[in-house]
């Protein structure tokens, strides 16, 4: 070997070492300071929050909020709708994140209130993303695959929030479920897993419609997912995050409640909310976690039975 080759293997070896203390550096360095990040998620009582919050508050310095109703003792009320008490809370608190998840998503409601669906869904996401830039604070913001093909109240408030969140100047993410299935702290609200919940608790009838066909989003995925866009600082995406196959209301009640022996009976409630296929592309493209629908199924069994 020349000098010049051993000069040169020396230094290959240097810069590896280099580059391998670095990057255990930048690890080290993230471990550290992520219990330390201050995230606020604003709609923590809800079906969908409630969760997220549970199983990020042990990982992050988190701080919850709620409207009427007070699920952990902790939470501090807000109301979206009010922009001083909003600007109050979000300079008080200074978080880093703001997860966004509060909105009223029951579509027959907001067909009927509009106004009012409007104030809350759209203004109230208005209200966050302009106190979020007074504190340069990122918004990982909870949306719906129904923005896609908006044809109710619901689904346009939800893409106005959408267009609103991505004036963020910190950043965004937008995470787009379809129907959220799985267990979550908040058991009571009038959701659709907490409805298959209810058969099994309270043996409620369990009559299911066959006519609407969407892919279904598993309620613990959202949380992992958001626990990753945090740890890898992804920023200025938006992702549809669903199973790849498409399942009526019947086929899920099915697959959940005759593990626990009850009948489900199938109704056609001649449903033509539109079918939204949403890919799992870019979930894969960010490295993030995807699940079929056999999996979302198991683990959910797992969460009830325990
Ligand atoms: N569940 C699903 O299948 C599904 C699917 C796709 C997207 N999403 C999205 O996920 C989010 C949560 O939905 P969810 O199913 O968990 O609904 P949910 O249980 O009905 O929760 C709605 C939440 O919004 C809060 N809220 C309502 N008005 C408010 C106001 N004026 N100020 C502050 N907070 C207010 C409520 O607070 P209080 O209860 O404290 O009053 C509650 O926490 C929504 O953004 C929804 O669009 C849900």
């Amino acid at each position: 070997m020349t000098n010049i080759q051993i000069i040169k293997q020396r230094y290959l070896k240097a810069k590896r070492i280099i580059i391998k203390r670095d990057k255990f550096k930048e690890e080290m360095e993230k471990q550290i300071d992520l219990p330390k990040m201050k995230i606020l998620i604003i709609g923590a009582s809800s079906y969908v929050g409630a969760r997220i919050y549970s199983d990020l508050r042990n990982k992050f310095n988190v701080t919850g909020t709620y409207n009427k109703n007070k699920l952990f003792k902790e939470l501090i009320k807000l109301d979206i709708t009010n922009s001083k008490e909003v600007i109050e809370i979000i300079k008080k608190i200074k978080p880093e994140i703001i997860i966004h998840v509060a909105a009223n998503p029951n579509a027959r409601w907001c067909e009927q209130n509009q106004k009012l669906a409007k104030g809350i869904n759209e203004n109230g996401t208005k209200n966050i993303v302009e106190a979020a830039n007074l504190i340069n604070a990122k918004i990982i913001f909870i949306s719906s695959d129904r923005v896609a093909a908006p044809i109710n109240v619901y689904g346009k408030t939800k893409l106005a929030s959408e267009n609103y969140v991505k004036n963020t100047k910190k950043g965004f993410v937008i995470l787009r479920p379809s129907l959220v299935m799985g267990l979550s702290p908040n058991t009571t609200n009038d959701r659709p897993f907490n409805r298959i919940l209810k058969n099994i608790t309270e043996k409620t009838p369990a009559i299911y419609d066959t006519s609407w066909k969407f892919q279904p989003t598993y309620l613990g995925h959202i949380s992992e997912t958001i626990e990753l866009i945090i740890k890898n600082k992804i920023n200025k995406e938006i992702i549809p995050i669903s199973a790849p196959e498409l399942k009526t209301r019947f086929d899920i009640a099915k697959d959940i409640l005759s593990k626990f022996n009850i009948e489900v009976v199938s109704v056609d409630n001649k449903d033509k909310s539109p079918v939204v296929i949403g890919k799992q592309d870019k979930l894969k493209e960010l490295g993030l976690p995807v699940y079929s629908y056999s999996e979302i199924i198991d683990k959910i069994l797992k969460e009830i039975k325990k």
